[in-house]
């Protein structure tokens, strides 16, 4: 690719559609290239509603976090954030609490600049570049280790990240160990990709989802029993359990928005032990 692009952080490969830029395309967003756009087209055609999907899952995102505003948590770990679009976590969690932190994590260095050159100006919110895959790397980041406080809640945001760690990578192993450190009253907040309702649906998903291993990030799709069974008995669910997006505490104005099966989220809430690292 012979383009240059000013933001485009040095090593960053453009010619392979990325995760973090498709997404940004489906939202609307201006950071993504030809090839991600492309790419997402193709997707669409295969699986028509996955703008809807991807939608459904922002929203879901920004409900959860007021939702948990609302229960008092002021601390937000938000792995496989993306880039920057509308709804931030920081936005919502900073409308409650001005002072709630929020920490930004991907593993893409697009995301990680344009999030970086979001919060400029923003002591609580920061952002680092780090993977899902290796949670050490996360929990004892000097920024992190800076920004929260362990002793208080801290809310894990996986959303529409999970779908990216295959079985092999133990995703279950992965978020106890997110969970150790946190005290009880602390949440872990799940969306993750689940099978389409029809087998015409299936069978067109199944399509999209072979696109993405032409990606660095395969896509697995779990069922709702799969989803629950990635947490250990370190978390229990909250009710509504593993629901679609769209039937998680939907906004009265959100009430007649399309069911989304796709689109399966679920809030889980760390158990009542003694935490330690
Ligand atoms: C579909 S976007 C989701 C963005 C945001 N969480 C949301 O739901 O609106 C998925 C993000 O996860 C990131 N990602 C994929 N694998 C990751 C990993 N192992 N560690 C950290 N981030 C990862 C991608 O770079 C991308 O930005």
């Amino acid at each position: 690719m012979t383009e240059s692009y000013g933001w485009v952080p040095e090593g960053v490969d453009i010619s392979v559609p990325d995760a973090s830029r498709v997404y940004d395309y489906a939202l609307g967003g201006v950071h993504n290239f030809a090839v991600d756009r492309e790419f997402w087209h193709r997707a669409e055609k295969m699986f028509p509603t996955a703008r809807l999907v991807a939608r459904a899952n922002r929203a879901f995102l920004g409900r959860a976090v007021r939702h948990l505003s609302e229960l008092g948590v002021r601390q937000f770990l938000d792995i496989g954030s993306g880039i920057p679009t509308l709804g931030n976590v920081h936005e919502v969690a900073q409308e409650a609490d001005p002072e709630a932190r929020v920490m930004y994590v991907d593993i893409d260095p697009i995301a990680v600049q344009q999030s970086r050159s979001l919060l400029t100006g923003n002591p609580y919110a920061r952002v680092i570049e780090a993977d899902l895959r290796k949670p050490d790397g996360i929990l004892y980041h000097p920024e992190v280790l800076d920004l929260f406080d362990f002793s208080e809640p801290v809310a894990v945001l996986t959303v529409a990240v999970l779908h990216f760690v295959p079985d092999g990578d133990d995703p279950v192993g992965l978020l106890h160990r997110l969970g150790e450190p946190l005290v009880s009253s602390s949440y872990l907040v799940i969306s993750h990709l689940g099978p389409d309702a029809t087998p015409e649906g299936r069978e067109a998903q199944e399509q999209a989802r072979r696109l993405y291993e032409k990606t660095p990030t395969p896509v697995v799709i779990r069922t709702r029993e799969q989803v629950a069974a990635l947490l250990d008995d370190s978390f229990e669910l909250v009710e509504p359990g593993v629901v679609s997006a769209t039937e998680w505490r939907p906004d009265p104005d959100e009430s007649g928005d399309p069911p989304q099966p796709t689109a399966l989220v679920a809030l889980a809430r760390k158990r009542n032990r003694d935490a330690g690292r």
